[in-house]
């Protein structure tokens, strides 16, 4: 079996968190014999690689983050301009991945990505869905790796069957919201320990005011 993956992230391949969880889906569909093909779509030399990509073969992951609740728009420009297949039979699978750790924040997105095959004339070969990844790249190698280790097995999954299984799909997306004990521990503990990080991460970015500066509130 062979896969078309694209990403649809619009950070550049090295630093982004799609590509990492790419790589790890990859590892696991390519054990026992399948091959794999991947295009990314924030580097646009690589768009027409990808539609040919697209047009000569059957299966197709597009793997992409959530951007303020639905698809990048560098994504959605190129699926503007590709062409629908002149014959039935591909199939069309998406991994959505976002920063929230909800999984109720992807599911408006993953309404949306199930519209979009037939307009390829494709068939909707099923999405994984998957919150909390904000952190895979700032973590650091060790620790994003193991972020990203689940979905080796789901990369060995999808291998099985051609397709995301819909009951796999919804174990894998976790809770969809969070209970209330976890929300309060967040406001308790969390809140000011994400506050203390973003803050040490953006003073080494080049900020020199505090996150929550408003220099254009009125006095
Ligand atoms: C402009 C922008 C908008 C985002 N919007 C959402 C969002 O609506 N929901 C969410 O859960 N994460 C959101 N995120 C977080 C990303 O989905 C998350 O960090 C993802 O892992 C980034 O993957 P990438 O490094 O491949 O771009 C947003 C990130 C950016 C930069």
């Amino acid at each position: 079996m062979h896969l078309v993956i694209i990403s649809g992230a619009a950070r550049p391949m090295p630093k982004s968190n799609t590509a990492k969880i790419i790589a790890a889906f990859r590892k696991g569909f390519e054990e026992g014999g399948n091959t794999a093909e991947v295009w990314y779509l924030s580097d646009r030399r690589q768009w027409q690689s990808a539609r040919e990509a697209f047009a000569n073969n059957e299966l197709i992951l597009f793997a992409l983050p959530l951007y303020v609740e639905n698809i990048p728009g560098i994504m959605l420009e190129f699926l503007e301009g590709l062409p629908p297949k002149a014959q039935p039979g591909t199939k069309i699978a998406f991994l959505i991945q976002g920063g929230f750790p909800e999984a109720s924040q992807l599911r408006c997105c993953e309404s949306f990505v199930q519209t979009l095959p037939p307009y390829f004339n494709c068939e909707y070969a099923g999405a994984l869905i998957k919150g909390d990844m904000f952190g895979v790249n700032l973590m650091g190698e060790k620790l994003g790796s193991k972020m990203v280790l689940p979905f080796e097995e789901m990369g060995r999954s999808f291998a099985k069957a051609g397709r995301f299984d819909d009951a796999e799909a919804a174990a894998f997306a976790g809770r969809e919201y969070l209970p209330a004990s976890t929300l309060r521990k967040f406001e308790l503990i969390g809140r000011p320990m994400q506050k203390f990080f973003m803050g040490r991460i953006a003073k080494s970015l080049g900020c020199k005011k505090k996150l929550d500066d408003r220099p254009y509130a009125l006095r």
